[in-house]
């Protein structure tokens, strides 16, 4: 037994499990590298699908294998026939998260390897889940309006492609270029719940679809990837930068928390907001809809003057949710598109973690009654 006096690790704050290439963050500098880039040089130079090769070979490809990676993404893209059958009876009012949850369950049952345990079949396995999981989530979404599933799109990226499929429309290269943005900024970050969730799983020798499912459990909290829908939620309930100010003092009298801000890690600005930020004005400008933006800044400046001692500082949830919107998708896809993107951190993670694996099986501090005597049911 552990003694009764050992200190529990709340919410495993600091404590490391793994070591790790894929990504850093300096929470104090607000900077983070995936492999040692800096996020703001992968977001001007690459494509989600160069990050995807990036985290799973942990170097950059050259142009011949960027090229056949892509090529491998686009072939993985179908789903199986039997899995739009399934996904057609799903329920209409089962939240979106919950749809992909289920769904990448059942991509599992329609792939032969998964049960494989040999690493060299991993690689090829991550990249059908990475881009089936875009196939799934669009499909799922359109049909939860009562419209038809939209094919993908040969010529377009993984990400522009996803766009396409989800709103049926071909995305202006602006929007493309935005789409890839935000899945290279959700791909990966460290060890957040959903990632440790993953491992958790998969250190059991399980599959890499588990750990997915596990992730995508993990992150469909408010307090995880479920903020951005409700970060969006509260822009529109205050509607307008003017009436920020009573809005949020309200809810920090009510001992509310406001969604998209605060980090368990970043003491200062996180990065990915600040680059969301900018590509929303981009955004608002070539929409000429600047409500959501002037919005965000104005509740971005008030929590950053009133949560100065506590180092609250806006997180990726709070811009995501705008840009989000103005590229014409509706709320509830919002954390699904964050498991999508993450997928790829979550799977890298576990293969290297495997690559020295140990069960993970932390500890509990007792502190019920002493051994006792049992009584039995008619004597209580
Ligand atoms: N609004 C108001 N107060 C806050 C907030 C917030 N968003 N976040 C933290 N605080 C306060 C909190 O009340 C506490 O105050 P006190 O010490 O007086 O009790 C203090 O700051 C420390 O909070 P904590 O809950 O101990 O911090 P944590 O590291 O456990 O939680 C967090 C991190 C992200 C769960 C939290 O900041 C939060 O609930 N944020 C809102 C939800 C959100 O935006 N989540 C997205 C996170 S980033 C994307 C992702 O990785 O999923």
């Amino acid at each position: 037994m552990v003694d009764s006096q050992t200190d529990v690790l709340k919410g495993l704050e600091n404590v490391p499990i793994k070591y790790t290439s894929l990504s850093s963050i300096d929470g104090q500098q607000g900077k983070l590298y995936y492999v040692g880039y800096a996020i703001e040089d992968l977001v001007e130079h690459s494509s989600y699908e160069e990050v995807c090769f990036l985290l799973l070979n942990r170097r950059l490809p050259t142009r011949d294998e960027l090229q056949r990676y892509e090529g491998s993404f686009r072939r993985e893209r179908e789903l199986p026939n039997d899995v739009f059958g399934f996904l057609k009876k799903f329920p209409r009012d089962a939240p979106l998260i919950s749809v992909l949850r289920a769904g990448v369950d059942l991509l599992a049952l329609y792939d032969e390897e998964v049960e494989k345990t040999d690493p060299a079949r991993n690689h090829s396995i991550a990249i059908r889940i990475i881009s089936r999981m875009a196939t799934l989530l669009a499909a799922s979404y359109r049909l939860k309006q009562g419209l038809d599933p939209v094919p993908p799109a040969p010529d377009l990226q993984h990400a522009a492609n996803f766009l396409y499929m989800a709103t049926g429309r071909r995305p202006t290269p602006l929007e493309s270029r935005i789409m890839d943005v935000a899945f290279i900024l959700h791909a990966e970050h460290e060890l957040p719940a959903s990632t440790t969730a993953a491992l958790v799983v998969a250190s059991t020798l399980s599959d890499l679809y588990s750990a997915v499912s596990a992730g995508i459990g993990a992150l469909k909290g408010p307090l995880h990837g479920g903020a951005n829908e409700r970060a969006l939620e509260m822009l529109f309930a205050i509607g307008d930068p003017d009436k920020a100010e009573q809005y949020i003092n309200a809810e920090l009298a009510a001992k509310r928390r406001i969604m998209g801000f605060g980090h368990r890690v970043y003491k200062s600005f996180d990065p990915r907001a600040l680059i969301f930020k900018n590509y929303l004005k981009k955004l608002a400008d070539v929409k000429s809809d600047w409500t959501l933006l002037r919005t965000a800044e104005k509740v971005e400046e008030l929590m950053v003057a009133k949560m100065k001692d506590k180092s609250i500082f806006p997180n990726i949830d709070l811009y995501s949710g705008p840009v989000f919107h103005l590229l014409g998708l509706n709320r509830e896809i919002f954390t699904p598109i964050f498991a999508v993107a993450r997928a790829v951190g979550w799977i890298a993670h576990v293969l290297e973690y495997w690559e020295d694996n140990r069960l993970i099986r932390p500890r509990a501090v007792y502190n019920g009654p002493p051994p006792r005597q049992y009584v039995p049911l008619d004597q209580r």
